[in-house]
């Protein structure tokens, strides 16, 4: 199975009081193993919910969602939840690691919630991406570049065919979005797909293919 994720038609619409917004339509796509896309957008234009619905985090959508040749619609809770924690890791712009936890058990928490906890394999991941260092600290002990490079080692946990990053520099001084680039980069030669979101434009040059979503469409995009 080359492709991953496919997407037919996909459609999307929030209530916002009484009236129905349509935030994404007619949206075509497909992300190939071991792919670097990034999506590109103005504020508001749907990047989040689309990640959401591409990383199964919502499902109320119009349309056709493939995941690994599975269609979504025919899934229930239980599988989708299944396929979610195999396939995909998820990295978003602003901390989201548990503060009560060391890094070391925050990257291997999907791992514990799969049931397969394996503290030695988030071990491996900090030796391998350099971060032995923050193993034993605290989430609050360490910087804001440091809680993202944790965050990605955490989406990598259970080994995920495609990680999506939602802006995950965004809120990172450009010396540590570089850092966080480099670690998404190796993540991806380690063989996984990504899908991020960004506003850098530098790392837009970095993509194998790139995309622009506005006015609820999505179009295939000129690398700049
Ligand atoms: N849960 C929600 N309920 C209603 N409207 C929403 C919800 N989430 C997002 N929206 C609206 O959908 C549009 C796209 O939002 P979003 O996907 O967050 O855009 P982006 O990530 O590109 O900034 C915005 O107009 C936003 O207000
Ligand atoms: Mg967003």
């Amino acid at each position: 199975m080359d492709k991953i994720v496919e997407i037919e038609n996909l459609g999307k619409a929030y209530v916002q009081g009484h009236e129905q917004v349509q935030v994404l339509e007619e949206i075509n796509f497909f992300a190939r193993k071991g792919e670097f896309i990034v999506l590109l957008g103005p504020s508001g234009s749907g990047k989040s919910t689309f990640l959401n619905l591409v990383g199964l985090l919502d499902d109320s959508y119009s349309g056709e969602i493939r995941l690994y040749g599975r269609k979504l619609e025919l899934l229930g809770e239980k599988e989708k939840a299944s396929l979610r924690l195999k396939n995909i890791g998820f990295i978003f712009q602003f901390d989201s690691l548990l503060p009560e936890f060391t890094v070391l058990e925050n990257i291997d928490m999907p791992s514990r919630i799969a049931g397969r906890s394996d503290p030695a394999r988030a071990r491996g991941l900090l030796k391998r991406f350099g971060l032995e260092a923050l193993a034993d600290k605290f989430p609050m002990e360490i910087s804001g570049g440091e809680k993202q490079r944790a965050a990605i080692l955490r989406a990598l946990a259970n080994n995920p065919g495609l990680l999506i990053a939602d802006e995950p520099t965004g809120n990172l001084d450009k010396h540590n979005a570089g850092i966080v680039l480099d670690d998404l980069k190796k993540a991806n030669s380690l063989g996984a797909a990504v899908l991020m979101v960004t506003h850098n434009e530098e790392f837009v040059s970095y993509a194998d293919r790139v995309f622009h979503l506005s006015g609820g469409r999505l179009e295939s995009g000129q690398k700049t």
